[in-house]
């Protein structure tokens, strides 16, 4: 399929009459502003007839449009609204009357009181007028509202469709003004219409998303024969809203289909029409939403860790950026998540961890985040200070002395107290020395000394001591001490790969 889709905004119109504070000339144009930034093809300006308001409003976007945009007014089919409409949108280089009328069988009886011969005469002879108005100056595109709840009177909408194209109408516009049934029965009926049609008449589907299902229904209508797509930034509009441009969007781009948007500037846009018409982002809002970046199990994180850096994520639609969006994907810790959401907060937050690390602290986190829910970044430091540098458990270190190369320590496992004195190759060598002469088993793998930045790992600490030791099924596990003094650090990081291990296997006594 190589016809482009034709974004037809209806922010200012239908969004803009679901709001409780409709906005003024000025707001529109600052949001018009940005709807030509962000490359829409079409503008609905407003409902000329409504208020003086939206009729100025009309006027001033029609006279500053650029002329690769069309702007349209929205009219009843009553030649009053008709002729409101044609004259607000004048200045504009390109322009649209819009009308409408229902066709529903439910609507022709209960609200509009007319019988479909009544509705069918309206109809054809107010886009009569529009044509006749615009000439060739301008299009006159036709809606059937409520053209969803139109399937057990389809033939009668087509035999009037067919008549109202002969009348002048150039596009076609189907809404699903409230959406109650299948997104396929809709489709159904828009490829109806599209084969009933002339091919020069441009079809049109406008859905509204009572049931959360616009964004679908537009975008297989899209497939189905639409071309123009009717929708609203940030998916305002009545009850439930329009359809969201910015899913749809993303959605055809992701089918393959070039989609004529400036995609970059979405992000920034939605933010600005939250705040202008003061209706919230839901939090897990598709694309936009603040926490639609967010990951919080387990599995959800380690794929999302592991793509990161890819174009396809292997738990995000789009990356990021395609957006605009800063921000990248986010890992929350709850009790729900694992050892690759600690690696990365760690490490995110400039300190030193190994996988393994993160493997032996995530069950601490997780005990926390069961009791208090998702843990901030400063709770997730803390556990790690504990955990790793500060590691409770069956061995004590009560005190350590070193006199040349003798080593004098005092220590307790559970409550035996140990005083130890041993010489050795330096105080590591004199320290392990002493602790297997007490009858534990302690057998270092690995050695290893960190100078470090003071104001990282704060309190004045500017050693880090590595070991790793040997468990006791022949595995490794590894162990840090942090102090001032590089001695103080490497005998912590003894203790505390003790206790480590001891925590682990419960087996350091030989
Ligand atoms: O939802 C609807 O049917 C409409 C029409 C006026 C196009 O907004
Ligand atoms: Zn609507």
């Amino acid at each position: 399929m190589n016809r482009m889709p034709f974004f037809y905004d209806i922010t200012l119109r239908d969004g803009n009459q679901s709001l409780k504070k409709p906005w003024n000339t000025y707001e529109k144009e600052i949001i018009f502003k940005h709807l030509t930034e962000l490359g829409v093809q079409g503008v609905e300006a407003g409902f000329a007839a409504a208020s003086d308001m939206d009729y100025e409003a009309c006027t001033h976007l029609a006279s500053i449009a650029p002329d690769n945009i069309v702007i349209s007014a929205l009219a009843r089919c009553v030649e009053n609204d008709i002729l409101k409409a044609y004259e607000s949108i004048k200045p504009a280089p390109k322009k649209r009357i819009h009308t409408f009328i229902a066709m529903s069988p439910f609507n022709m009886e209960y609200v509009l009181n007319k019988t479909p011969e009544q509705v069918r005469k309206q109809a054809i002879e107010a886009v009569n007028f529009a044509k006749n108005l615009m000439g060739n100056n301008g299009e006159v595109q036709f809606s059937v509202e409520h053209f969803g709840d139109c399937r057990e009177n389809i033939d009668f909408v087509i035999d009037t469709l067919q008549e109202i194209v002969k009348a002048g109408a150039n596009v076609i516009n189907l809404p699903n003004t409230v959406e109650r049934t299948r997104p396929k029965t809709f489709i159904e009926l828009v490829e109806k219409v599209y084969n009933a049609l002339p091919k020069d008449v441009i079809i049109s589907v406008h859905n509204h998303n009572d049931l959360g299902m616009a964004t679908a229904v537009t975008v297989e209508s899209y497939f189905a024969g639409a071309v123009q797509l009717e929708c609203a930034l940030n998916g305002l509009g009545e009850r439930a809203g329009n359809t969201n441009m910015y899913e749809v969007a993303v959605a055809l781009y992701n089918s393959g289909v070039e989609v004529p948007l400036n995609l970059s500037k979405i992000y920034e846009l939605a933010l600005t029409i939250s705040d202008m018409s003061k209706v919230k982002i839901y939090e897990k809002a598709p694309l936009i939403g603040p926490d639609a970046l967010a990951h919080r199990s387990g599995i959800h994180q380690d794929g999302a860790v592991k793509t990161k850096d890819m174009q396809k994520g292997a738990y995000r639609p789009i990356h990021p950026s395609l957006i605009g969006r800063k921000d990248d994907e986010k890992l929350g810790f709850t009790s729900q998540s694992g050892k690759t959401a600690i690696y990365e907060i760690i490490t995110e937050a400039g300190y030193p961890i190994t996988l393994q690390e993160a493997q032996r602290i995530a069950p601490f986190a997780k005990e926390t985040a069961e009791k208090i829910g998702e843990l901030s970044t400063k709770n997730i430091i803390d556990i790690y200070f504990n955990q790793v540098f500060n590691v409770q458990g069956a061995f004590t270190l009560c005190s350590m002395e070193k006199l040349q190369d003798n080593i004098s320590l005092h220590f307790k496992y559970n409550d035996k107290e140990y005083d130890i004195k041993l010489s050795g190759n330096g105080p590591v060598d004199a320290c392990i020395k002493a602790i297997q002469k007490a009858g534990f088993n302690c057998e270092l793998l690995h050695y290893e000394q960190q100078a470090l930045n003071e104001e990282i790992m704060g309190s004045g600490a500017t050693a880090m001591s590595i070991m790793h030791f040997k468990t006791p099924n022949g595995d490794s596990v590894i162990s840090r001490g942090l102090d001032e003094s590089t001695i103080k650090a490497n005998i912590k990081a003894i203790f505390n790969g003790l206790n480590i291990i001891e925590n682990l296997y419960s087996k350091t006594k030989g």
